[in-house]
């Protein structure tokens, strides 16, 4: 069935991930490939509902799917959680002439967009774009892969210097409440200890360990801290502990910080954006809505966005049992 769309919306929400351009520029030019008219919307819902809309072709994302961050800008806005703010976007995008949307974010914006649908039977689909890779539905989310690259180069140069000083380093990376980011990273990156939400091994192991790899001859060591983690210390209480108990470690922290949020997309970003900004597109024309778009066994699929912002991502368990390997 082709739908009675002729013009559709992107924009981009909640926090900003390596990718995001690569898929604005994916969802722009298959509405011009497909002759459909393309409105890029600034800021998410919050330009939205100020009616912050710029039309855009093929040319108007020239150069931009090398550059992190994300050209619309993005935002996270409260009066969006109004009836009466939601109401008013709607009257913005129907003035504009926009028929549908395209939000390329996390579970949050898929909520907004969600309940959007439901009050004013506005076709959506959403695109999975936020580091944490914390969405049900899809294997990566567009920017884990980037962020990934970006956390491991990092601790290699943190290794270089705690190897120089003999030195503890904890080093604190995002993901919000998900250890996705820090157990792959942290195998990746080859740290002594990887602390994770999901698997709360406690502080006395944390020891165990340290002092096992002290004495099995390993000068400097490296503990990847995911930011949500439940010891109930942060990293520089961790510091603190740690020079209390263990005295024979010289410690210092790291935390990584938004520096992981930005970059060049890689170029397995680069490519599912632009995969997923197609289908996105294509399921719109199709007359489907209230979906995200995932990849899974490399093939994207369809999953209805109640289920992608209720579903929960499971960690790794054989990736946490390489881990605890390779730690030997
Ligand atoms: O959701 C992406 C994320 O980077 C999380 O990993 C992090 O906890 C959060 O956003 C930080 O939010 P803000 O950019 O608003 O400080």
């Amino acid at each position: 069935m082709v739908s009675e769309i002729k013009k559709i919306g992107v924009f981009t929400s909640g926090g900003d991930s390596p990718g995001m351009n690569a898929a604005i520029r994916s969802v722009v030019r298959t509405c011009a490939f497909l002759k459909v008219d393309c409105v890029g919307i600034y800021r998410g819902y919050e330009g939205m509902i100020e009616g912050d809309f710029k039309p855009m072709d093929a040319r108007s994302v020239n150069n931009i799917i090398n550059k992190g961050g994300t050209i619309l800008k993005s935002a996270r806005c409260e009066p969006f959680r109004t009836e009466e703010g939601r109401k008013k976007a709607y009257e913005q995008l129907r003035a504009e002439g926009i028929d549908a949307f395209v939000v390329i974010g996390g579970d949050g914006s898929f909520t907004g967009a969600m309940i959007f649908n439901q009050e004013f039977d506005f076709p959506v689909i959403g695109i999975p774009g936020t580091i944490d890779n914390d969405i049900f539905g899809t294997t990566f989310t567009l920017g884990f892969d980037t962020a990934l690259n970006t956390v491991v180069e990092a601790i290699d140069k943190i290794r270089d210097t705690a190897s120089s000083h003999n030195r503890l380093f904890f080093v604190e990376v995002m993901g919000r409440d998900v250890g996705h980011i820090a157990l792959n990273a942290g195998v990746g990156a080859g740290a002594e200890e990887i602390l994770i939400p999901e698997e709360n091994l406690g502080l006395d192991r944390l020891l165990e360990s340290l002092k096992r790899s002290k004495e099995s001859g390993k000068s400097s060591s490296i503990v990847i801290v995911a930011e949500g983690d439940k010891t109930g210390k942060n990293v520089f209480e961790l510091k603190e502990y740690v020079e209390e108990h263990l005295p024979i470690y010289d410690v210092r922290v790291s935390v990584l910080g938004h520096m992981q949020r930005g970059g060049p997309p890689s170029c397995y970003d680069r490519v599912l954006a632009s995969r997923m900004g197609v289908k996105a597109v294509e399921s719109l024309l199709e007359g489907k809505t209230s979906l995200m778009v995932g990849v899974q066994d490399n093939r994207l699929i369809l999953t209805p966005i109640n289920k992608a912002i209720k579903g929960h991502t499971k960690i790794d368990k054989e990736l946490i049992r390489v881990s605890e390997i390779m730690t030997t």
